[in-house]
C-alpha cells in the first residue's frame, strides 16, 4: 500500500506521526500499522516539510574571488564587480556552479528556490543557463526563475527590452529595483509599468525594492499600490525593504496597513541585510533589516530569504535555510517561544506559500518533499542547525546522513556527547 513510511517523527506541531508515501505524494499522516517496501525510523527526529529560499541569485553563486572580492564590503562594490564577471562568465561555468551549489540545497534539505537571474546583458547568457538549470533539477527541486534588471529598467538601455526577452525564453516571474534607476520618478514608473507587464501576462512580481538605507525611499509604497490595483495580491512580493528600518515611525504606521491591504510578501534577507546595510553609518550603526514583527502583526506574510552564497555580495554561505533563520531570530529579535517557532514556519511553510508552493506540506495529498532532522522540534533545530538524516523530494530519497555524536576520549567522562538535550 505505500512504497515508504517515515516511522515515529515529531512534526513541527509537536504531533508524532508515521508518514505514509506511495509513488510522488503523502497518503497518510498518523498512525501506519501497514509495511511498506522501504522504511525510515524517525522516532525521536523532527519530521518536517522542505526548506524553501524565496530570494536567491543563482548565476553568481559560489563565484566568490572573481574577478576579486569585495574590498569595500557594499552592495554598490558588489554590483559593479558583479558587472565584469557576468561579461566574462560562460554558460557552461554558471551551470556547473549552479549545479554544484543545487547539491549542496538537496543535502541541507532545500528543495524549492526563486533565483533572480540577471537580465542586463543583451547576451543574455545567465538566463540561458539558469533555464538549463531548472531544466536539470527539475525531478528533486524547484527553481523559480526572476528576471532581474540589475542595471535598472531603464537605467540600463536595454533593461526593459531584455526582462521581456527574458519573459519570452521562459523565465517564470518579473522582477525590478526601483530604487537603482536614476530618480524616484524612474523608479516609481519601473514599478507601474512592470506590474502591468506581471498582471497582463498572468505572472508572479518580486521586486528587489528598497534595498538602502535611505529613510526617504518611497518605492515600497508605490509597489503596494501597484499591487493593489491589479489585485495580484500574495503572488507579489517585495524583497529586502531595508529602508523600512530607518524610515520615521509616523509614516511607516500608514506603510505596514498599505502593505498589508496588498496582500503582498515581504521577503528580507537577513544574512546580507546585516553586512551589506549601515556601512555610511559611524555609530549608531542601524542594523538594516526591514520591520519584520510588525508587518507579521499587521497580517503580511514574511518569509526569509538566503540572497547570496560566496559571491560578490556576500562571502559566507552554506545553502542552509537554518543558519537564515538564525540570523533573522537574531536581527529581529524573535526570541520568544512562539516568535522562534515561527521563525522555522518561515523558512518552510511561509516561504513556500510566497512562492505559490502551497503543496510542500505534510498532508495527505501534498507532494512526498520532506526533511528528517536530528533535532527534537524546530526550536532545537535552530539552535543546532543539525544534520540532515534524511532528505525525500517527490516520493524519492535524495540525501541521507548518518547521525553525527561528538566522540570523547576524556577520562571519566561518557564516550559520546549528544547536543541535543
Ligand atoms: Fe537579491
Amino acid at each position: 500500500m505505500f512504497d515508504l513510511i517515515v516511522k515515529g517523527g515529531t512534526l513541527p506541531d509537536g504531533r508524532v506521526a508515521d508518514i505514509g508515501i506511495r509513488g510522488d505524494r503523502i497518503v497518510e499522516v498518523g498512525r501506519i500499522d501497514a509495511q511498506a517496501g522501504f522504511e525510515i525510523d524517525a522516532t525521536g527526529d523532527l519530521v518536517c516539510p522542505p526548506f524553501v529560499d524565496p530570494h536567491f541569485h543563482m548565476d553568481a553563486v559560489l563565484s566568490y574571488g572573481l574577478p576579486r572580492v569585495n574590498a569595500s564590503g557594499t552592495l554598490l562594490e558588489g554590483i559593479s564587480l558583479w558587472g565584469e564577471l557576468r561579461e566574462i562568465a560562460t554558460v557552461e561555468e554558471m551551470v556547473a556552479r549552479a549545479l554544484r551549489y543545487c547539491d549542496w540545497a538537496v543535502s541541507r534539505g532545500l528543495l524549492a528556490i526563486r533565483t533572480h537571474v540577471d537580465t542586463t546583458p543583451d547576451h543574455l547568457r545567465g538566463v540561458e543557463a539558469m533555464l538549463e538549470v531548472k531544466r536539470q533539477v527539475a525531478p528533486y527541486l524547484d527553481l523559480q526563475l526572476v528576471a532581474f534588471p540589475q542595471d535598472g529598467l531603464y537605467r540600463s538601455p536595454t533593461g526593459r527590452q531584455n526582462v521581456l526577452r527574458a519573459l519570452d525564453m521562459g523565465v517564470d516571474v518579473v522582477g525590478g529595483i526601483p530604487h537603482f534607476e536614476r530618480t524616484m520618478d524612474e523608479g516609481a514608473e519601473s514599478l507601474r509599468d512592470l506590474g502591468r507587464i506581471a498582471a497582463e501576462r498572468g505572472l508572479m512580481w518580486d521586486v528587489h525594492c528598497d534595498e538602502t538605507d535611505d529613510p526617504m525611499s518611497r518605492h515600497v509604497e508605490t509597489l503596494a499600490r501597484e499591487v493593489t490595483r491589479h489585485g495580484l495580491g500574495g503572488r507579489a512580493a517585495g524583497s529586502h525593504l531595508t529602508s523600512m528600518h530607518s524610515m520615521d515611525n509616523y509614516y511607516v504606521s500608514k506603510l505596514i496597513p498599505l502593505i498589508a491591504e496588498s496582500g503582498m510578501c515581504a521577503i528580507p534577507n537577513p544574512l546580507i541585510n546585516i553586512t551589506l546595510q549601515g556601512r555610511h553609518d559611524t555609530y549608531p550603526k542601524r542594523r538594516g533589516l526591514t520591520r519584520v514583527k510588525e508587518l507579521q502583526a499587521a497580517g503580511v506574510t514574511v518569509g526569509w530569504g538566503q540572497d547570496c552564497v560566496l559571491d560578490p555580495w556576500y562571502s559566507l554561505g552554506t545553502a542552509d535555510m537554518l543558519d537564515v533563520a538564525f540570523m533573522g531570530l537574531h536581527v529581529a529579535q524573535m526570541t520568544h517561544p512562539a516568535e522562534m517557532a515561527r521563525c522555522f514556519d518561515m523558512v518552510t511553510t511561509e516561504n513556500a506559500r510566497i512562492m505559490g508552493l502551497d503543496q510542500l506540506c505534510l498532508r495527505p495529498g501534498a507532494l512526498a518533499s520532506l526533511v528528517v532532522l536530528d533535532a527534537g522540534n524546530p526550536v532545537e533545530a535552530l539552535r543546532l542547525r543539525p544534520d540532515r538524516l534524511a532528505v525525500i523530494s517527490k516520493g524519492r530519497i535524495v540525501a541521507r546522513q548518518a547521525r553525527n555524536d561528538a566522540r570523547l576520549t576524556l577520562p571519566g567522562r561518557p564516550a559520546a556527547v549528544r547536543r541535543r538535550h
